[in-house]
Order: C-alpha cells, then sequence, then structure tokens
C-alpha cells in the first residue's frame, strides 16, 4: 500500500475552490477596472527573483521571510516577498528607455515565511500599483485615489475603511525637533512601527538598545501623540487634492503608521477596516532611494500593496459568504436521450448570442435538474421534455423569480 499523503496543501499556501476562485475574480475584477480606470499599464514579471535583490539588512521583516533556494547551477534564487524591488529592476534595466513619470499596475502572487495569523499566509496575492518619476503629490493622490476605487467597486462604502495617512519626512522633523539626530530616525522608524504589535517596553529596550539615551526614547514616545499635521505642507496638499478628487473622506491623519520597509521616505500610508477587526487592507507610500539603491538612476516613486487574503474578509463580513456569485446565463436540461440533440443546438444557439449556458452532460429528471440548477451560476433554467420537441418551444424560468417565459427551439 503506497503511504497515504496529506490533502493538505503546504502550510501558508492555499487552494481555490470555486466558491474561492469567485470571490478571487471579484477581487481581482475590481484591481484591473481601478488601475485602468486611473491609466496604470499592466506589467508582470516572474514569481522567481534574484536573491541579492531582495535581501536587505535593514532589521526590517521582509528580508527575514524570504523564501530562498539555490538551483542546480548554484544561482541564489528566491520567491519574492513583494513587488516593489522587481519593479525597480525592471525600470532600471530600461531607464534610458523608458518615459517617465510611468504608472504600472500589476497583481503579483508573492510568499513570505511569516508567522501566520488571521489576514496574513505565507502566500498572497498583491494588486500594485507604482508611479515613478513623478515629484509631486499629484502621485499619492493618483495611487490612493486608485485603491479608494478599487473598494468601491468591491462593493465597499466609504464608512467600512479608512486610509490612514503619514509622512516620514513629517516624523523624522518631528523627531529631530525633540532632539533625536536624523541617522537614527530609520532605526526609530522600525522600531516605532511595531507599536500595537509588540509591547512598548520591548520596544523601549529596541531603541536604548540602538544607542538612543532614555530621555531620547521618552521624546520618541510622545512624538506619536501629534494629532494635527499642521506645518506639513506635502500632507496639507494631499489632504486639498483628495478633497478635489472626492476621497477626502477616506483619508485620516495617523502619525502612527510608519511602514515596516525601510525604503519609504516622504509620505506613508495603509488602509484599515473603520471598525479595526482587520490587519492593514493597502499599504504604501513614496520611496526615494530604491531606484539609486540597486544601482539604477536616483528616481522618486510612490506606489502601493493592496492584498486579496485582508480584503476578501471583509468583504465577506460586510457582504456574506456567498455574495461573490453574480447569477447570470442558463442552466439547460433534458428528460430523455432523444432530447439531447435538440438541448445541444439550443445550448449552442444561446451561446452564439453570448450567453453562458451550463448544459446537463446527460438526461435527468425534471426535479434533480432544477435542484441543482437553482444552486448553480445561472440565472435561468430551461428542462427540455419530448413534449416541447414536439411543441418547437421550452419554458425559460427566472430562478431568481419563478417566472416562465417561452422560447424557440433552435431546428
Ligand atoms: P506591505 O505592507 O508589506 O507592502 O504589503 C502590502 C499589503 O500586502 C498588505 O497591506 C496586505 O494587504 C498584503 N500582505 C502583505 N503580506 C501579506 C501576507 N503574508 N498575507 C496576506 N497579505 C499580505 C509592500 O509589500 C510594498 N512593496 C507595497 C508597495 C508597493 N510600496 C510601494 N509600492
Amino acid at each position: 500500500m503506497p503511504e497515504k499523503l496529506s490533502f493538505e496543501p503546504p502550510r501558508g499556501m492555499r487552494d481555490f475552490y470555486p466558491a474561492d476562485m469567485a470571490w478571487r475574480n471579484r477581487v481581482f475584477d475590481a484591481f484591473r477596472a481601478a488601475g485602468e480606470a486611473a491609466g496604470f499599464q499592466p506589467y508582470d514579471a516572474c514569481v522567481v527573483e534574484n536573491y541579492d535583490l531582495l535581501a536587505r539588512k535593514s532589521g526590517e521583516e521582509v528580508g527575514d521571510q524570504i523564501y530562498h533556494f539555490f538551483d542546480k547551477s548554484e544561482r541564489h534564487i528566491a520567491l519574492r516577498p513583494e513587488m516593489t524591488p522587481t519593479l525597480a529592476r525592471m525600470v532600471a534595466q530600461r531607464q534610458k528607455e523608458l518615459s517617465f513619470p510611468l504608472k504600472w499596475t500589476t497583481i503579483a502572487q508573492c510568499f513570505r515565511y511569516e508567522r501566520m495569523t488571521k489576514g496574513r499566509k505565507r502566500e498572497h496575492y498583491q494588486w500594485n500599483v507604482d508611479i515613478i518619476g513623478e515629484e509631486s503629490v499629484m502621485a499619492e493622490v493618483e495611487v490612493v485615489g486608485a485603491a479608494v476605487d478599487a473598494l468601491r467597486r468591491m462593493g465597499l462604502s466609504q464608512s467600512d475603511f479608512k486610509v490612514h495617512v503619514s509622512s516620514r519626512r513629517f516624523l523624522g522633523s518631528l523627531l529631530e525637533k525633540s532632539g533625536i539626530p536624523p541617522e537614527r530616525h530609520a532605526q526609530v522608524f522600525l522600531a516605532l512601527d511595531k507599536r500595537g504589535k509588540m509591547p512598548d517596553e520591548e520596544i523601549g529596550a529596541m531603541l536604548r538598545d540602538g544607542g538612543l539615551s532614555p530621555a531620547e526614547v521618552d521624546a520618541a514616545f510622545a512624538v506619536m501623540d501629534v494629532k494635527s499635521y499642521e506645518g506639513c505642507a506635502e500632507l496639507e496638499e494631499l489632504f486639498a487634492l483628495a478633497r478635489t478628487a472626492g476621497f477626502a473622506d477616506a483619508l485620516v491623519f495617523d502619525i502612527s503608521v510608519i511602514r515596516g520597509l525601510s525604503y519609504y521616505t516622504g509620505i506613508v500610508f495603509e488602509c484599515f477596516d473603520s471598525k479595526g477587526e482587520f490587519r492593514a487592507i493597502f499599504g504604501g507610500g513614496r520611496y526615494d532611494n530604491l531606484l539609486g539603491a540597486i544601482g539604477g538612476e536616483q528616481a522618486t516613486a510612490v506606489g502601493l500593496g493592496f492584498g486579496d487574503v485582508v480584503v476578501t474578509e471583509l468583504l465577506k463580513s460586510r457582504l456574506g459568504e456567498d455574495a461573490a456569485v453574480e447569477k447570470k446565463g442558463y442552466a439547460v436540461g433534458f428528460m430523455f436521450d432523444g432530447q439531447r440533440d435538440a438541448a445541444i443546438a439550443f445550448a449552442a444557439a444561446l451561446r452564439r448570442r453570448g450567453q453562458c449556458v451550463n448544459l446537463s452532460l446527460s438526461a435527468q429528471k425534471p426535479k434533480k435538474f432544477f435542484s441543482r440548477a437553482s444552486q448553480g451560476g445561472a440565472a435561468f433554467a430551461a428542462f427540455i421534455g419530448p413534449d416541447d420537441v414536439e411543441a418547437g418551444e421550452v419554458r425559460v424560468k427566472d430562478l431568481a423569480t419563478g417566472e416562465e417565459t417561452k422560447e424557440a427551439l433552435a431546428r
């Protein structure tokens, strides 16, 4: 007897059964439509990336979470944990030919060997929208606006989510005013980003280990109480332009948004559900140094990553588990083999008219046909018996209302 294999996928990886796929398609459709509506061009790359591009030693999380291996030629290879380094590499490779600012979008499968919690898997799809080469806050407006549009297209309303916005530059200036020198800021950002995820005492210890004096640690925590973005020109402009664009109500200033990735330099943002039940829905910001850091020419950039896991949990909880299936098209069945030709011809005629048809594969009793049809994805059902073939027409039932109309059978 062969050893019985587990039917579970590898830990943290996901199977998509049809009901899961219906959700994934609904979410991806909104991503694609919002990207297209805002003029972002689709791009893609292989999920396997050079390890050296991804390995950063700045103490941030994603670097530690990489799945990596050596291929048969001893090349150090990794599964990408995010798309941004790959985007930077692709842009750097053609930086002379591409015309800037460029607006690119993709839905990238990403892998992170991280601790599994609610909303965090070891594999997820992440919609990315990025603008490279635009200095003005218009880039943030277009990127955040596209993500808000995607949430609306999925069926969520303004009251379901908020985009929490801050600026690392602004936070840096506040830290500097409190006496913490700029060379310590990167480390302070990474430590303060852990707030809410680990106790403040541990964060304090991290900061002291990094060389901050007790007074500086207190000052860093005090800055986290700032409630107003007054005096930060880029945030003032972002809020004003978002008003014109129609999504200012979706934004809130929140100094505690710092982001765990070290490459952000300016405005940063993270979206949460309004009740605070789920992990971040999307996150992003401005990153000025990544192109330069990987060896390209320096270029400013703004972008975000929007995962499929959290938003699907949120959609299910707000709209219902079954809300993803949109009933459409026809189920067509037949009573005996004698009506099989008529059913095939009827289905073919409907399909030529652009309708989706789920044609029964064998003769069925009417009860069984209608019970399966009403559980399936069709909006209408037509069941062909001997009398229908004789009469040359079939009754078509609207499965939602029970209403019946007649349609001619193809001859
Ligand atoms: P991130 O905050 O690491 O940013 O991830 C962005 C989003 O991806 C999260 O808000 C979440 O929706 C989703 N996500 C991340 N990790 C997981 C996971 N393990 N399971 C499920 N969902 C996850 C970035 O990755 C940046 N590269 C985004 C970016 C693009 N910044 C500029 N351009």
